[in-house]
């Protein structure tokens, strides 16, 4: 593991806006949010609007905010991109100062338009965004907003119903590239943006009998944006990036890290709720006072709710990982809740992957 500092050339932002993701039908996706993640549904676009083709809810818990999208017709690029990778990240939006003059900045940096910068107004707000590609079929979204959602061009919708479960803000959001890939996408990051390699894993460090990767994390020097990047290791098996590949069958986003206050309540709720997590190990918890160091919890109450913990030189970490959200083995989520460290879980990664293994030659891909 190394890390850096911070940037020297910085690209002004000011972290993650919101995380759009595009898939087959945007109302039960928008319910399995509300219902089992307690996110509101806080606006729409759609037919009922004046939007003929698509269908978009958009939703908010704490800081994060997701807008979920699908169409109404085959030949629509949603309906084709939803075809060929199943339902998944279309756009990691970033929240800047000025949208055109980002765009701009980092068009002039070698970074491809995705789209022209636009205006959007309406329900008395006006926000700025552009648009520029990252790996496989993802965008960044630049976004210059007066801090209000939904989006402007959206009917806000007052939700009710929703129970929040403690979900504050998203922490990072994980993308897998190709083998060979990560060190170019890691310099994209750093030529575009202005990020800097915060840490990097080699395979020694991430593998186990079967499977391994490496994982470099590039951040903005702020903390609000971090974006590990994984590329598959060869094991003795396929690994779990590899896997992630040919069913997503382009680089994506792998997971989303949602950051938590209580873990406990958070994934105790959703447990509840019957959102179903990624199991892990009875063994994994044979060294649980190791794992969670100085941290005062409940060693009982984290084997029952399979929370993993880890601790680094800032201090613990405790996070948990979903069951895949689609029926292709491709995104998930993450809960964590920072007790002063800034890693990601290293510590849990071996006894994380095990499990996902299990998992995956249950699915006869291993
Ligand atoms: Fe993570």
């Amino acid at each position: 593991m190394s890390r850096g500092g911070t940037p020297s050339d910085p690209f002004p932002l000011n972290g993650f806006h919101h995380i759009e993701f595009w898939t087959d039908n945007a109302y039960q996706s928008a319910q399995f949010f509300r219902s089992l993640m307690g996110f509101a549904i806080e606006g729409y676009r759609g037919p009922e609007t004046g939007v003929r083709d698509t269908a978009s809810w958009a939703l908010r818990q704490g800081e994060a905010r997701f807008i979920v999208t699908g169409s109404l017709f085959p030949d629509h690029p949603i309906s084709r991109h939803v075809l060929e990778h199943g339902p998944g990240v279309h756009d990691v939006a970033l929240s800047v100062p000025d949208a055109e003059a980002a765009f701009e900045q980092a068009v002039a940096r070698g970074a491809e338009a995705a789209y022209k910068p636009e205006e959007l107004n309406g329900g008395g707000s006006s926000w700025g965004r552009a648009g520029i590609h990252t790996y496989g079929e993802t965008i960044h979204s630049l976004i210059s907003s007066d801090g209000s959602w939904p989006p402007p061009d959206f009917e806000p919708f007052a939700d009710k119903v929703a129970r929040p479960v403690g979900l504050a803000r998203i922490d990072h959001v994980v993308g897998n590239v190709g083998l060979g890939d990560m060190d170019r996408w890691v310099a994209f990051y750093e030529e575009i943006f202005g990020f800097v390699l915060l840490r990097h894993f080699d395979e020694k460090q991430i593998s186990t009998e079967y499977s391994a990767l490496m994982s470099k994390v590039v951040w903005d020097g702020s903390g609000l944006i971090k974006m590990p990047i994984n590329e598959p290791a060869t094991g003795r098996r396929k690994s779990q990036i590899e896997e992630y590949l040919d069913f997503y069958r382009s680089p994506g986003v792998q997971h989303i890290a949602i950051l938590t206050d209580d873990i406990f309540r958070t994934v105790g709720e959703v447990r509840e709720r019957g959102l179903m997590m990624m199991n892990v190990p009875d063994s994994y918890y044979a060294d649980i006072a190791e794992r969670v160091g100085e941290m005062n919890v409940d060693e009982a109450e984290m084997r029952r709710l399979n929370i993993l913990a880890d601790t680094d030189e800032g201090g613990g970490l405790l996070q948990i990982f979903t069951r895949m959200l689609q029926d292709r083995p491709t995104v998930f989520f993450e809960f964590i809740e920072r007790r002063g460290a800034t890693g990601f879980g290293e510590g849990n990664f071996k006894a994380l992957f095990e499990a996902i293994e299990r998992d995956q030659a249950a699915r006869g891909n291993l």
